[in-house]
């Protein structure tokens, strides 16, 4: 007998079948309406979908549930695996004990009494999907848990994927394929998010657009090792499974113990990607952590100086910041220890009276008195086996003992699962956030897991990650007036896990706009532009060596949290003028940058188009950057839906400081009308505005204002 559950917003509705053990969804997406009789019309649906038994399966045609059951006839990636060895639990099938819905939350619980294992699921409907389960062992014998996911259907006619790839200074690059039969994985052992396989995807109708098409975005919110999965059954049926990647061995579940599996994040639009990566920012936009000041432009020390530190430099560096209006001093890496430079040191986290006989504070004074916050980097995960911390205590490295450990950048994992290593971290950044006026930590992370055991041998990243997180989470208790940014090499740790517990994160190591305008737009699938560091990196990337004009990288790091790491103490007059005018347009239209909602528009792969949106729809502002040379000297129209359709806008442009000219930039005539041009919400979606012709690594803003 189903036990139907309907969970209903504005433009989304799920609908749930509690009575298969795990729950089964039966349809996420748009939402059904409102008829006489729903729960009447809930069992027409599902008689009408009812799936017709075929010759070669199984008497019954299994439920994609929640935790889909191998032995109920699902043929597909089990939701469970474990074992208790010798017993009969490496294959359960759970009955449902009870269910509960309450305020837009399915609560399902259900035994299996043979494998002696009980599993509670949470279905909730916000901004986001959110599902996640529960699993407890019943048994009297430690049951050893290989794998606990949660799944969710997706329909048959959602038939092409957009994933993301990436590395080092490369993150969130997008990928289209067809989703064909068969599983396409997502899978990490990095031990953190990792930049190479975001744990993200979309899937929807062949061809769906920024504003078109249905489309579905699930996230597997975790920091440490996860898998994603897009399968399709030979019968057709496609379903998402993610959760986290547990190596052998890795959680034991003695008798009456639980795990849990990180939230599953789901976002659905009816009318294309960009409306339903909103779901993802307002998730974002919600978490205790997110930020509800203005995001002070900051200025990071690590292009500016690297291991260099000099006290008159940085208060040189400091200075100069503060006359652009820099609102933010953050000193990054090498003002510790014996950290002098990227080989040594990690794990020692006191002043280094090398280069700082008097301590921070001349520095923080300076900084302070200037009007702006100090900031410090760190890197609690780490150690380096030439630092005082090793020497002393080389059993909490996150090694397996009798093996050789593989080196990454010359360090190690620390065992924050060992008590007495996480106390030993957590007494040294309380004491430094204690003793310092620090309102900001920029928290690093720069190698992957390898071989990584706990004290007892088995797999740590798992207990890791969850120290990790209790860190962060005593940190900010202790400290509640301090942010935090999280940063791994980059964009390596970016997921909303990590977002429930800081107000930034590093995108990428790459400050070359040209890298970064395809980055940031990736990122932008899963995270709101106030949390994104941007930042204006020095003339010549120190990445990929290009060389680009000032107003490219501002216009390319104007929409997220603004930085500059670049070493501006020595500009000329000309280019100190253009970035004060920079941070001061960004301080201008911040509260549209950081609070609108953010637009992608599909072009050609030569240019990139985004922007922002007021909430209210009576302002915008938009980037249209020429990536690379093009075959026609002119672009297209530039469409721009989404806006008050009936509403008129005037589209000026908004010009950047040191906007280059010359030969090959040809602006249309609207541009060089004092007051642009005036145009409907409608005429903007359906014809757009021709935009300039540009030079290859440049980009112009238009602002648009609804009168
Ligand atoms: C990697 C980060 O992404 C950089 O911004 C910088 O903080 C370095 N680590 C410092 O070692």
């Amino acid at each position: 007998m189903s036990k139907i559950v309907r969970l209903v917003r504005e433009q989304v509705e799920v609908v749930v079948d509690a009575s298969t053990g795990a729950p089964t969804i039966l349809h996420w997406g748009a939402p059904l309406g409102e008829g006489s009789d729903m729960h009447a019309d809930m069992v027409a649906m599902l008689s009408a979908l009812d799936r017709p038994l075929v010759h070669g399966t199984f008497d019954a045609v299994a439920p994609v549930s929640v935790v889909p059951e191998h032995g109920s006839g699902f043929t597909g990636r089990p939701g469970v695996a474990g074992r208790r060895g010798g017993g009969r639990a490496w294959s359960p099938r759970f009955t449902t004990v009870s269910h509960s819905a309450v305020e837009h939350r399915l609560t399902v619980d259900a035994v299996d009494e043979v494998a002696g294992l009980a599993l509670t699921t949470s279905i909730a409907l916000g901004d986001v999907l959110t599902v996640s389960s529960t699993i407890e062992n019943l048994g009297d014998r430690r049951y050893s848990l290989d794998g606990l996911t949660v799944t969710v259907p997706l329909p048959e006619f959602a038939d092409e994927l957009l994933t993301f790839s990436g590395r080092w200074a490369r993150e969130f690059q997008p990928d289209r394929i067809d989703w064909r039969h068969g599983a396409h994985l997502i899978e990490n052992r990095r031990g953190r998010t990792s930049h190479e396989d975001p744990p993200l995807l979309f899937a929807g109708p062949r061809g769906f657009g920024e504003w078109q098409g249905e489309v579905w975005g699930v996230h597997v919110a975790w920091s440490g090792n996860h898998q994603l999965v897009a399968d399709r059954l030979a019968d057709g049926r496609r379903y998402v499974q993610g959760g986290e990647l547990l190596h052998s061995g890795e959680v034991v579940l003695e008798p009456g113990e639980t795990y849990t599996t990180p939230d599953l994040v789901g976002v659905f639009s009816a009318s294309g990607l960009t409306p339903a990566t909103w779901g993802f920012h307002r998730a974002a936009r919600s978490y205790r952590a997110h930020p509800d000041t203005p995001r002070p432009v900051l200025v990071n020390t690590w292009e500016a100086v690297y291991f260099d530190h000099d006290l008159d430099t940085l208060r040189s560096l400091a200075s100069s910041a503060a006359d652009l209006g820099v609102e933010r001093f953050v000193l990054d890496d090498g003002w510790f220890g014996s950290r002098r430079n990227d080989s040594r040191g990690l794990g020692d986290w006191w002043v280094s009276e090398e280069v700082y006989p008097d301590g921070l504070r001349p520095l923080i004074d300076h900084v302070v008195g200037l009007g702006m916050e100090f900031g410090i980097w760190v890197e609690p995960e780490m150690v380096n086996p030439d630092s005082e911390l090793h020497r002393a205590h080389p059993e909490w490295a996150l090694v397996t003992d009798g093996y050789e450990p593989v080196l990454g950048r010359r360090q190690l994992v620390l065992d924050l699962a060992q008590p007495d290593a996480y106390d030993h971290i957590h007494r040294h950044l309380d004491a430094l956030l204690r003793d310092h006026d620090i309102s900001y930590v920029k928290w690093d992370m720069n190698r992957d897991h390898l071989q990584a055991s706990g004290i007892d041998g088995a797999a740590g990243t798992h207990a890791q990650t969850l120290a990790v997180y209790r860190l962060l989470d005593e940190l900010r208790t202790a400290h509640p007036e301090v942010e935090f940014e999280s940063c791994a090499s980059g964009g390596g740790r970016v997921d909303h896990e990590i977002l429930r517990r800081v107000e930034r994160v590093w995108t990428s190591d790459c400050n070359d706009a040209l890298e970064r305008q395809t980055i940031q737009r990736g990122a932008s699938m899963l995270v709101p532009p106030e949390v994104m560091g941007c930042h204006i990196g020095p003339p010549t990337s120190h990445t990929t060596g290009r060389t680009q004009t000032l107003a490219f990288r501002a216009a390319t790091a104007l929409f997220g949290h603004l930085g500059i790491e670049w070493n501006i103490t020595s500009l000329s007059d000309d280019e100190r003028a253009a970035l004060r005018a920079v941070v001061s347009l960004h301080k201008e239209y911040r509260g549209l940058f950081h609070g609108g909602d953010s637009v992608r528009f599909d072009t050609a792969s030569e240019y990139c188009a985004h922007g922002v949106y007021a909430p209210d729809r009576s302002a915008g502002i938009v980037s249209f950057a020429q990536l690379t040379s093009a075959a026609s000297l002119t672009p297209p129209p530039l469409r721009l839906p989404g806006l008050d359709l009936a509403a008129s806008y005037r589209v000026e442009h908004l010009g950047l400081p040191m906007e280059t000219r010359g030969p090959g930039r040809t602006r249309p005539h609207w541009m060089a009308e004092p007051g642009g041009v005036v145009l409907t919400g409608r005429q903007l979606a359906t014809h757009g505005i021709q935009p300039p012709s540009l030079h290859p690594e440049s980009a112009v803003l238009f602002s648009l204002t609804r009168l």
